[in-house]
């Protein structure tokens, strides 16, 4: 397929297998390097979506999690501490388009360990770090389609061992077909993603909501309809296609929109998360994570004037017994992030701007030691993080 030779080129890796989703992409990345001879437990990171979770499972494995702080970066010692016992293989995951800080050494200790490291790179298609693409630490790395752009579906495989690719291909061709359901997750996708600019968000929002209820009535909305045994959709490739010969002047793009969002946002860029000055190669991330006293309402009052922001996963998935922690509670309590989509005009990005610093001078100087509770009445806005 010319998608896999363009991917691995890109990337430089030794090969790559195009699949349905990021689930199926997972799934069969654990399948291939983690056989089940090797014991139950895949490590997987605390802060995550219930579809890894669905694909570990997928794959006849049990999650095993280990500690992200606030930050979003993987605890080491508490990452290695977790690689004690018998491990079948371990997630990381780059969130939000930014590499762990720390993955070539979570590779190397997960090398020494004998455990084959999987890097999520759902989230962080077309990210570096210090020179290196994302994915290119590990043995093996899985990317996703449909989260810094859309797609019908859409997942990725990548390895650098000739070998891993081999076994890939082979787990890949026992997926089937379902070219419906991955055209009406890319339609919904598709309004999604045009949610994020302020003069179709209405639209979007309401024709979204209306085809998701007919199309996915049995699921909770289309995201989770997406699964873990599918191939990638004849109409997927093409557009796969064009995002990833797109990426470069997108990056661009991105880089040009966030640096007027940071100067815009004047006193209120203490809102951005985390807290630190970004080296050149993160700041062009198809995301914004913004810390807020209090995610919900900041939802709601941002998408009344017309600016998507989203909760993160803990705010509206449950959490597994073994996930919860007083880290969860407060990502879900006060981490928001924003979709930068790279068509936003600088209109847009000044509006975005405007609204997140009329919301910070209404939360007031001591808005970091307050509690979160009992700000502003709401009004119910039924847009969730779907990410
Ligand atoms: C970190 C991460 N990995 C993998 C996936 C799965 O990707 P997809 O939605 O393409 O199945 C998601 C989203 O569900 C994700 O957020």
């Amino acid at each position: 397929m010319q998608l896999e030779a363009q991917f691995s080129r890109a990337f430089g890796f030794a090969g790559a297998v195009a699949v349905g989703f990021g689930r199926a992409a997972l799934a069969v990345a654990l399948r291939a390097v983690a056989p089940e001879g090797r014991g139950e437990r895949v490590l997987v990171p605390d802060f995550i979506c219930s579809q890894v979770l669905e694909a570990v499972r997928q794959a006849n494995a049990t999650p095993a999690f280990f500690p992200v702080r606030r930050d979003l970066t993987v605890d080491v010692d508490a990452f290695r501490a977790a690689l004690d016992g018998p491990v079948r293989a371990a997630v990381v995951v780059h969130y939000f388009g930014r590499v762990q800080p720390d993955v070539a050494v979570l590779a190397e200790m997960c090398r020494q360990h004998g455990v084959p490291m999987i890097e999520d790179c759902a989230m962080a298609l077309g990210a570096h770090h210090r020179g290196r693409p994302a994915g290119r630490f590990a043995d093996v790395a899985v990317f996703s389609l449909t989260k810094s752009d859309w797609c019908y579906g859409g997942g990725i495989i990548a390895t650098n061992s000739p070998e891993i690719w081999f076994q890939l291909q082979e787990r890949a061709a026992q997926l089937h077909r379902d070219d419906r359901l991955c055209f009406s997750y890319g339609v919904l996708r598709w309004l999604d993603w045009l949610g994020n600019r302020r003069p179709y968000a209405w639209f979007a929002e309401t024709v979204g909501r209306w085809l998701e209820r007919r199309w996915f009535a049995e699921t909770e909305n289309f995201f989770e309809a997406g699964r873990c045994d599918v191939v990638m959709s004849r109409f997927a490739a093409p557009r796969a296609l064009t995002i990833l010969l797109r990426l470069d002047e997108v990056a661009r793009r991105r880089s040009a929109l966030l640096a007027q969002l940071r100067t815009e946002l004047a006193e209120a860029a203490d809102l951005l998360w985390p807290p630190i000055q970004l080296e050149a190669e993160a700041d062009s991330a198809a995301f914004v994570l913004l810390r807020v006293p209090d995610a919900m309402r900041w939802r709601e009052r941002a998408a009344a004037a017309g600016v998507t922001l989203r909760l993160c996963w803990p705010a509206y998935q449950p959490l597994e017994p073994a996930q919860r922690s007083a880290v969860m509670d407060w990502i879900a309590q006060h981490l928001l992030f924003m979709e930068v989509h790279p068509r936003l005009s600088t209109r847009e990005v000044r509006h975005a701007a405007n609204v997140l610093r009329t919301l910070r001078r209404e939360a007031g100087c001591g808005w970091r030691l307050a509690s979160g509770n009992g700000f502003w009445p709401g009004r119910i806005c039924h847009r969730d993080g779907k990410l």
